[in-house]
């Protein structure tokens, strides 16, 4: 719901149990009046008297008297010392800026972005329009409403209206006044293989900036925030989460003033970032979702689960079937012919896959990472008689075929780079940095996309291939295009990303019928942005049994477990040598989209079955997974157990799915587990416990932790009980 009060010059937006609140002060600023819990409309008139303490209206003309102002975009060099949203040099070279109200419009429905990731659904969207005081450029701030949802989409569009360039030297997408009080920000940072750890620290004076700068939104820190009240818990108090839609450099600050008040802010990194606007031109910073919870850290990750799979993913995957896939990657690495992969096609479907997955080294003279990137050209010497013939056994045997890709990258021993060196990011002079022997392709020169586009359509149109794993497997290093003149080279990392969506945009729109999931080493990309083309993402390289367990509970943090590709491995692990239970694999990666990543023709018969079953229970519970609520039960950052839960909406099903590490708590009655999320009224039973109980006793009382022994799993079904 979007309300304009006339004679109170103040908008008022409601989701499901917030309330966002602003006027157009006495000076003629956009100034926040509360963002939080449900207040009442008839105490209007005690928010403006509040709000007009902040920012008397007499004392801003010429006075320090900004610095105060809960300002619905910062102002710079005009007395607001906090850092400001936007900056923007004129051509005599001054910059300081003060933005008041010009007009609004509210409209039905979600504004669509060209070239950008964005909510494809909205109910209502609110423009408001800014105008500087000192120079012809204006901003719109976009606030995008969705009623029975406590997301809320902001994003900024900065215009130079007036008749020489301006270079914006940042361009953030919102920023958002939280009052004064005690908050912590967590952050999900990581590593190759450790990805979304979670981390809490209180939020102090001065500025604390998550950001990314590795051209992608990166391992490091996931382009996500939650800003926590104090006593603010996974089931209760008060948080805010920022997620940015974007996949290239970003950052987040949140800056706390004298006051105690708090900044919140966004959008493209603005280090090393310059943007030059033409007369006339706009610039369109990309979407930030803000979401409230006033019950918990949960509450927020389910508002957020449902605004990606309602209003993100491409509306066709989002909640239906997955690809069950079977993916020869961990089976044989590089090394693979026809002979290899048969057995493992053949073996895939024994075990109930549906989809069977040919990872790198099928292209060109890929036989190690050193070379063949960029050729997406069928190796017939080392698969006779090409794609086809795998194809053929995936059709014989009930399967669809899908294929490996990373097509913004190059080897330099390569076809293409010897024929295209020009197309690599690089600068003359400068060795290039290489990650995983391979560079990035200049996706900012639109025949580098055409390029892509065209040989990795060829492979598509020729072959009947149901599913595409795009992976993307360096940082960026460089930040160089000789393809933008000198005074723009500020302008590389997201023309760059850009370029990366508009190839995606490509190709998804050129083969509708074509599951993407993304992959980048695991989760270097793994963001609201990629989920916007790719409903899907490989979580992480490490498929370690105990591991897994983190990385799931950290990405589940702000993406719906649908988002998150789990796949069961082999033992001893990869990429941890750890060995654990097959069954423990099995019911951690049941907590996600599913599938298998090991030797489906080298297993035994008692390993078959495990996994068999594991396919056959999973198809059970796949609606959980793809539109159930999840509750956190048991982190496995903070305590030796892990456990989460899925209920569905009507809540008549959950399933829950836990492990204990070593040294975890015992079983029997001293260790329970309280169920969260079913109807208290309804009564229920878990089928493998044969415990039937009321939702609310289930709650209080709980459930006994299993005796497992080290890394043992266990997966209980509940259903609604008519006994
Ligand atoms: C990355 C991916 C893996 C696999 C390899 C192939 O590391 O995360 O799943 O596809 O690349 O080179």
């Amino acid at each position: 719901m979007i309300r304009y009060y006339e004679r109170q010059k103040t908008f008022w937006l409601r989701g499901k149990s917030y309330d966002y609140v602003m006027y157009v002060n006495g000076a003629g600023f956009l100034q926040n009046l509360h963002y939080g819990g449900r207040i009442d409309e008839n105490d209007l008139g005690e928010l403006i008297r509040r709000g007009d303490l902040l920012c008397p209206p007499q004392n801003v003309n010429g006075e320090l008297a900004l610095d105060a102002m809960p300002g619905e975009y910062g102002f710079f060099g005009r007395g607001d010392f906090r850092e400001p949203t936007a900056v923007i040099e004129r051509h005599d070279g001054a910059s300081m800026s003060r933005f008041r109200y010009v007009s609004h419009e509210i409209r039905n429905g979600a504004p669509r972005l060209k070239g950008l990731p964005h909510a494809r659904s909205a109910d209502a969207t609110l423009a408001v329009t800014l105008r500087d005081d000192f120079s012809p450029s204006e901003i719109t701030l976009y606030y995008v409403v969705f009623d029975g949802s406590d997301a809320l989409v902001r994003y900024a569009e900065l215009k130079n209206a007036g008749s020489e360039p301006v270079r914006l030297k940042r361009a953030f997408s919102f920023c958002n006044e939280l009052p004064s009080g005690d908050y912590k920000m967590l952050r999900l940072f990581g590593a190759w293989a450790t990805e979304c750890r979670v981390e809490t620290t209180q939020i102090g004076r001065g500025v604390t900036r998550l950001q990314s700068l590795r051209g992608v939104s990166s391992y490091g820190l996931n382009p996500f925030a939650a800003i926590m009240r104090d006593g603010c818990t996974e089931t209760q108090g008060e948080c805010y989460g920022a997620q940015l839609v974007y996949s290239g450099n970003w950052a987040i600050t949140a800056e706390k003033s004298f006051s105690g008040s708090v900044r919140v802010q966004g959008g493209v990194n603005d280090f090393g970032f310059s943007w030059e606007l033409g007369a006339g031109e706009t610039f369109v910073a990309p979407q930030a979702v803000l979401c409230y919870s006033g019950e918990g850290l949960g509450q927020l990750s389910r508002e957020y689960a449902d605004f990606i799979r309602e209003r993100i993913m491409r509306p066709e995957f989002a909640c239906s079937h997955r690809p069950l896939v079977a993916n020869n990657w961990e089976a044989t690495f590089f090394d693979f012919n026809a002979e290899k992969l048969l057995p493992i096609i053949d073996g895939a479907a024994e075990l109930g896959a549906d989809t069977f997955v040919l990872d790198d080294g099928w292209f060109g003279e890929r036989n190690f990472d050193n070379a063949g990137l960029g050729d997406w050209v069928v190796n017939t010497e080392k698969l006779e008689g090409g794609l086809k013939t795998l194809i053929e056994r995936c059709k014989k045997r009930g399967l669809k075929f899908g294929l490996w890709f990373e097509p913004e990258m190059v080897n330099e021993d390569s076809e293409l780079f010897r024929a295209h060196p020009e197309w690599v990011i690089a600068k003359a002079g400068v060795e290039p940095v290489r990650g995983r022997n391979q560079l990035v392709l200049d996706l900012t020169r639109p025949e580098v996309v055409d390029y892509i586009f065209n040989s990795v359509s060829k492979i598509l149109s020729e072959n009947d291939i149901a599913y595409v794993k795009w992976d993307f497997n360096r940082d960026l290093t460089e930040f160089y295009s000789a393809s933008i003149p000198a005074n723009r080279q500020g302008e590389f990392a997201h023309r760059f990303i850009l370029g990366s969506y508009n190839l995606m945009e490509r190709l998804t729109s050129a083969f509708p019928e074509v599951f993407f999931e993304g992959c980048a080493g695991g989760g270097r990309r793994f963001d609201a942005g990629v989920l916007y083309y790719f409903p899907q993402i490989w979580t992480s390289d490490n498929t370690d049994g105990f591991e897994r367990t983190r990385i799931q509970w950290g990405t589940s943090l702000c993406y719906p477990v649908s988002a998150m590709s789990c796949h069961v491995a082999a033992c001893p692990n990869h990429q941890t040598g750890r060995t654990t239970p097959l069954n423990t694999r099995c019911v951690v990666a049941s907590l996600g989209a599913t599938g298998c990543e090991l030797d489906c023709s080298k297993l035994t018969d008692g390993e078959k079955a495990e996994i068999k079953s594991h396919i056959k229970n999973y198809k059970q519970i796949e609606e959980l997974v793809l539109r159930g609520d999840l509750y956190r039960l048991s982190n496995p950052f903070e305590t030796n157990m892990f456990c989460e839960m899925l209920v569905s909406k009507d809540k008549t099903k959950a399933y829950v799915a836990g492990e204990v590490f070593l040294g975890g708590p015992f079983g029997g009655y001293a260790n329970v587990l309280r169920l969260r999320g079913l109807s208290e009224r309804k009564t229920y039973k878990i089928e493998e416990l044969g415990i039937i109980a009321s939702g609310r006793t289930l709650a209080v009382l709980g459930v006994p932790v299993p005796q497992l022994g080290d890394f043992g799993a266990w997966a209980w079904h509940i259903t609604e009980s008519e006994e």
